[in-house]
This record gives structure tokens, C-alpha cells and sequence, in this order.
């Protein structure tokens, strides 16, 4: 019996796919498909598969040409495949020839030619092409624009800049559109990105869902509860995603972590210490990106997501240098749970090490500096032979990640982002309680 093996994504399966398979099948008796998971997907790079796992598999399976399906989830794994289930022919489309030569070595290895015209990712960005403005000045942009052209059925089409310096600003975004015209930017795009200043935001968000526009914004959204709670209808009257933009919520070592601890890897959650600081940088501190607000969303973010929003009690402690504009360097933050307690530390203008722990009572979890960009992280227990290092592949700093989920909010009309409005009204109900000055302790600076 000659036994065939053949590899792909099979995402919204396709004629292309259907007759590779059937060509595949041909070479011998027997055809066994390796349909990728999504993760080892997404750590080759391959973030806009729009299906999941079991979807593809249920897709390739009812089809009836393939005798068996596995999974792909490793780097490697195809020369085991070959090994394990004495495989006599590897076949794939001309797109990848030469790249499997190396498996000449363990079995015969055959190219078919690709079927012109059709590709999954064809389908994919020729569904529900979105329009995505950016408003604000931040250097930053430069690499989240170019981060936006990983990103599948979106393009970055406008910009709008507070004043318009564009000649400058032409160069770094190549061909959109760049305007000091709010108004009329909103019209040029479906969806926006804010990257302003806290003080700007609710005015900014306000307009854009007045207009229908989705929105992503940097957290926090606002400084206030009420417009926080206004906001969040408007978005629901309008049928719009309000999102808080976090890349650290998207990152898949972030989101592994969270599944751990749900999974009971370290026993209950005691206490988590988490550090986000930075030196003062004079573009984003100008207008109320003080400690708070640059790092505090970011720094509760895990503390939120892991021990929730009902805190009993919170202690805040700030070192303010600046009165008028009510600056904070630094900002420790204790919240005290029933049965828990969280200290969060974030300075602009203060460093320390950027690292999080999370003890539990079998264990606890180290994410080294700067976690909020992690890739990886440790889980150590009382014998460090037990002790398990986790590394994930964290591509453009999580940035593609969360402009997937953006437009996949978008596409499917469902606001399923990874922070809950529960979340973010929190975020923004503990910056409201420091500009009210409901501060239980001063350090002098
Ligand atoms: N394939 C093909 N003809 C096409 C598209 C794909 O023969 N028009 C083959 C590929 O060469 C591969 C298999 O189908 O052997 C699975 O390909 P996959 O990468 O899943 O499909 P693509 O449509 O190429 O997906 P993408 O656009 O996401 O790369």
C-alpha cells in the first residue's frame, strides 16, 4: 500500500484545496492530511486564519478523500509524521517547492502544481474590507501602521494628526490620506484607532460612534464613569465594538498564562505584584499621560482579569510632582479581595524592574521584565524539579493580534475582546477616584 501525506491550513476550503487533495490521493492508496493547529499557525506567522481548528478538520473530513486527518503542531514534526506512519510520498502545491527537499531523506517528496486564481487568503480579504483610521501623533504609529499590513481585510486608510505637519507625516505613512480634520476624517474610514490624550478621548470616541465608527482606543477610554457608562450605550445604540487597546491582553503568552491559572496550575491566587514603569518620554507626557494613565490600565489589567473587579477595598499612594496638571512619577496601588490581595506599581519618571508574580497556594508564576511585552514566563513550585518555562512567540509586540480582534469583532458584530467592559469601567473608575484626589497616602517628590 503506498501511503501519502500532504500538509496545509485548509482555511475556507476552497477548489485549490480540493483538487490538491484529490492529486494527493492519486499518488497512492492511502491519503493522510496534516491540517496545522492554530497555534503553530500563528507562531509561523500565519495570524488571519479565520476558521478554527475544528472547523478546518470538519471541513477537510466531510469532503470524504482524505482516509485520515492529524494535527500539525510542531516545528519538525512532518519527519516524525513520515517515521511514525512509514509514509512512502510527501506531496504539496508548487508555492512551497524546494522548501521540503529535506524530507527526500525519510520518503519521496512531489510538488503538485498550484491551482491558479484561488487562495484562502484571497477569500479572506475579499470578505468585508474595513477602513481603519488612526488619530494621533505618537511616534508609535509609524509601527502600528506597519504592523496593520499583517493584518488581513483591514487597511490603514487615513490619518488624522492634531496639526497637520503632513509633509512630514506623508513620508512615514506612505499613500493615506493625512488631515487635522476630525470631522471629515471620520467620514474617509469605518473604524478608528485613538491613540490621543486621556483628556481628548471621551470627545474623540463620542464623535466617532455618533458617526457609526467603530472604535479602539488606547486605555483609558475616559477618566470618568459616567462618560465611560454614555460611551458603552452609544456604542450599543450604534452597534459599534468599543474596545480598550492593551496589546499585552493579546499576546499568546499572556493569554496562556491565564489559562494556566484558571486550570488550577498554581493552586488558588494569593496575591499578585505587578510593575509597569518608564522614564518620562516628553512626547506623551505632555498632556496627561501621566503614571496613571500611560501604565495603570496595563498594570491592573492582569490583577482585573485574574482576581476580578470586587475589590473590597483599594489604598493608593502617589508621589505627584507636578500639581496643575496633577502628575504623578509614581503610583502604588493596593487592592484588597476577600481572598486575595493585588499591589500594583507604575511610575513615568520612576524605574524599577518590570516583572509580575502571581503566588498561589501550590506554586507561583514569574513573568520576567518587561512583562507586559512577554514572550515568556515560568511556573516554580517548592521543588524546582517541577518547575515548567513557558516561551511563546510574540510577534510586533502583540500589535497584529489586536487588530485581529478588532476587525473580527467588526466582521462577526460582537464585542468579545479579551478585557470586559466590567474591566475597563474599572480601569477608569480607579483613575476618576486618583484626579479626585481620593489618595490615602502623599509621597513628597
Ligand atoms: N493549494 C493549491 N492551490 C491553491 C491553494 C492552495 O494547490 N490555489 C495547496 C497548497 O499548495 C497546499 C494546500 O493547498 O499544498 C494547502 O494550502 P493552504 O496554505 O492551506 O491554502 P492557501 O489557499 O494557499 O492559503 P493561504 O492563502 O492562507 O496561504
Amino acid at each position: 500500500m503506498v501511503k501519502v501525506i500532504t500538509y496545509g491550513t485548509f482555511d475556507l476550503l476552497h477548489y485549490g484545496h480540493i483538487r490538491l487533495l484529490e492529486r494527493a490521493k492519486a499518488l497512492g492508496d492511502y491519503l493522510i492530511v496534516g491540517i496545522t493547529s492554530d497555534d503553530f499557525d500563528r507562531k509561523r506567522g500565519k495570524i488571519n486564519v479565520k476558521q478554527s481548528l475544528m472547523e478546518r478538520i470538519e471541513a477537510v473530513r466531510e469532503l470524504g478523500i482524505a482516509d485520515e486527518i492529524i494535527i500539525e503542531e510542531y516545528e519538525g514534526q512532518k519527519i516524525d509524521d513520515i517515521k511514525r506512519l512509514n509514509i512512502d510520498i510527501f506531496t504539496v502545491g508548487s508555492d512551497w517547492v524546494g522548501k521540503f527537499d529535506y524530507l527526500g531523506e525519510y520518503c519521496e517528496v512531489r510538488y503538485l502544481e498550484r491551482t491558479e486564481g484561488v487562495s484562502s487568503s484571497d477569500i479572506r480579504s475579499g470578505q468585508n474590507r474595513i477602513r481603519l483610521g488612526i488619530v494621533g501623533d505618537d511616534p508609535y504609529l509609524v509601527k502600528f501602521y506597519h504592523e496593520s499590513k499583517f493584518v488581513n481585510g483591514l487597511d490603514v486608510t487615513a490619518l488624522c494628526v492634531s496639526d497637520e505637519d503632513t509633509e512630514d507625516k506623508k513620508n512615514l505613512f506612505d499613500s493615506i490620506s493625512v488631515t487635522n480634520d476630525y470631522d471629515s476624517f471620520l467620514d474617509l474610514v469605518d473604524a478608528v484607532y485613538i491613540h490621543s490624550f486621556p483628556q481628548l478621548h471621551y470627545e474623540l470616541i463620542r464623535k466617532a460612534l455618533d458617526k457609526k465608527k467603530h472604535v479602539m482606543c488606547e486605555a483609558p477610554v475616559t477618566l470618568n464613569i459616567a462618560q465611560y457608562d454614555e460611551l458603552l450605550n452609544a456604542a450599543k445604540e450604534s452597534g459599534c465594538i468599543l474596545m480598550d487597546s492593551i496589546r499585552t491582553a493579546y499576546s499568546t503568552a499572556y493569554e496562556r498564562l491565564l489559562l494556566l491559572l484558571k486550570g488550577g496550575a498554581i493552586g488558588k491566587v494569593k496575591a499578585i505584584e505587578v510593575t509597569c514603569t518608564s522614564l518620562k518620554d516628553t512626547h506623551s507626557t505632555a498632556k496627561g499621560w501621566n503614571s496613571i494613565c500611560a501604565w495603570g490600565p496595563n498594570a491592573m489589567l492582569p490583577v482585573f482579569q485574574i482576581l476580578g473587579t470586587d475589590y473590597q477595598e483599594k489604598n493608593m499612594t502617589c508621589s505627584i510632582s507636578d500639581e496643575d496638571e496633577f502628575y504623578d512619577l509614581f503610583t502604588k496601588i493596593d487592592f484588597f479581595y476577600i481572598k486575595a490581595v493585588a499591589s500594583v506599581k507604575v511610575g513615568q519618571g520612576v524605574k524599577s524592574e518590570g516583572e509580575m508574580i502571581i503566588s498561589g497556594t501550590e506554586g507561583y508564576v514569574y513573568v520576567p521584565s518587561p512583562w507586559w511585552k512577554t514572550d515568556y514566563f515560568e511556573v516554580r513550585y517548592e521543588n524546582p524539579e517541577n518547575n515548567k518555562r513557558y516561551f511563546y512567540q510574540l510577534d510586533g509586540e502583540g500589535i497584529r493580534y489586536e487588530l485581529v480582534s478588532f476587525r473580527n469583532q467588526i466582521v462577526n458584530n460582537k464585542a468579545v475582546g479579551e478585557i470586559s467592559p466590567a474591566i475597563s469601567k474599572q480601569f477608569v473608575a480607579v483613575i476618576q477616584d486618583f484626579y479626585d484626589k481620593k489618595i490615602q497616602h502623599y509621597i513628597v517628590s
